[in-house]
């Protein structure tokens, strides 16, 4: 099982009481909207996953309370849409796009290309127990584009097209079957066969650590390219799942200007702030793994110091963002509430608390933070 999609297990992480006792939209509405906050300034979205089914009435109202924005967490993406060839799940899609219309959300779609081999499935790169071409890559591609760019035409405005093409290590593509059997023209196919299909979207470049100066340098090399060549880009997306204490802030802001010399949009696109950190389970060829998997320091409840903390570096994050909002045109959270996160089961099972909503719905320091920013940043 890929865990990095497993968010619905969620409810047995908190009391069976607890999920009864949500606050209420009448409790919610006491405090200030943030898509409010922040209109005319920055959309705020959210990642959510079989949206409507998979959540309660009071999740939905302050869903609706606080974003203008969502975007489907796992249901759209190659594994799950098309799970074998030609054969399509639109059911879970459809609801969510329909959901969406209804309340007046914008969708960004995401994603169509997750150009890493582990979230891939296999037949796209086979030809019967061979190999597939190159030829044959490329057709599968369009024609995924066409039938899911294309349905959504009209109603899905912005669509994450290529997600982690970029390498980590020295190579400038991430070494995969994408790049193997494409070659490294894989991610223009992929923003031309986008366009192909929905002429009128704004197309995304979608990465993790891309403002890092190693994977920005990358970065602005491929948007550079894009440039010369015609490819049509309108927006990269800062994925920015971060830690608490080790948030780049000045190399966020450096990414943001120089994404903004070359004419193109950002947008924070899968925010958290985690506050257990997970740097030391990649450390070291994965030696402290077992150990990491003992780790669940908060699962009595998140010490008061840590959220404000979490609170002081949000606030800090959005006073950033919020000066550059030429360039910087949107913030998703990576999840509705603490208890809806990715973060509580990757890479190994925990309690965190990355979001600006608790687990009972209400209002993390971290939100206040946020709006007290946006006021003090209020347009005249
Ligand atoms: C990546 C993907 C997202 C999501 C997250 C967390 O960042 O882009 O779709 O899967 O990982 O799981």
């Amino acid at each position: 099982m890929n865990y990095r999609h497993s968010s619905g297990v969620w409810l047995m992480a908190i009391p069976v009481a607890a999920i009864f006792a949500f606050a209420g939209e009448a409790a919610a509405e006491t405090v200030a909207a943030l898509s409010e906050a922040c209109k005319g300034r920055l959309d705020i979205g959210v990642a959510v996953s079989a949206l409507p089914g998979n959540y309660q009435q009071e999740e939905l109202a302050l869903l609706r309370r606080h974003f203008n924005t969502v975007t489907p967490e796992n249901d759209m993406k190659l594994l799950h849409i098309q799970p074998r060839e030609g054969s399509f799940n639109f059911e879970k899609t459809d609801a969510f796009v329909a959901f969406a219309e209804a309340n007046h959300l914008k969708i960004v779609g995401h994603n169509l290309f997750w150009m890493r081999d582990d979230e891939t499935p296999a037949w796209f790169f086979k030809d019967g127990d061979k190999t597939a071409s190159r030829e044959q890559v490329l057709k599968r591609m369009r024609e995924h584009a066409r039938a899911v760019a294309g349905r959504y035409r009209g109603k899905i405005a912005c669509w994450d097209v290529a997600n982690e093409a970029l390498s980590d290590g020295d190579e400038f593509l991430r070494p995969s079957k994408w790049q193997s059997l494409i070659g490294d023209d894989g991610v223009e196919q992929a923003f031309r066969f986008a366009h192909e299909a929905n002429p009128e979207a704004r197309l995304v470049y979608n990465d993790y650590s891309i403002e890092s100066p190693k994977k920005r340098a990358k970065l602005l090399c491929l948007l550079r390219e894009f440039k010369d060549r015609g490819v049509p880009i309108h927006v990269v997306g800062i994925q920015g799942h971060w830690e608490l204490d080790c948030v780049p802030f000045d190399d966020i802001e450096e990414t943001i200007k120089a994404v903004g010399k070359l004419g193109v949009k950002v947008a924070i696109t899968e925010l958290d702030l985690g506050v257990v950190r997970r740097d030391r389970w990649w450390a070291d060829g994965g030696k402290h793994q077992a150990e990491l998997r003992k780790l669940d320091p908060y699962a009595g409840g998140c010490p008061s110091d840590v959220l404000r903390r979490q609170a002081e570096q949000y606030g800090r994050l959005f006073q950033i963002l919020l000066k550059h909002t030429d360039t910087v045109e949107r913030v998703t959270f990576w999840g509705l509430h603490d208890g809806r996160s990715w973060l509580n089961d990757w890479p190994w099972k925990r309690t965190d608390y990355g979001l600006i909503f608790d687990r009972r719905l209400q209002p993390k320091p971290a939100f206040f933070d946020i709006v007290a920013v946006m006021k003090a940043n209020a347009l005249k």
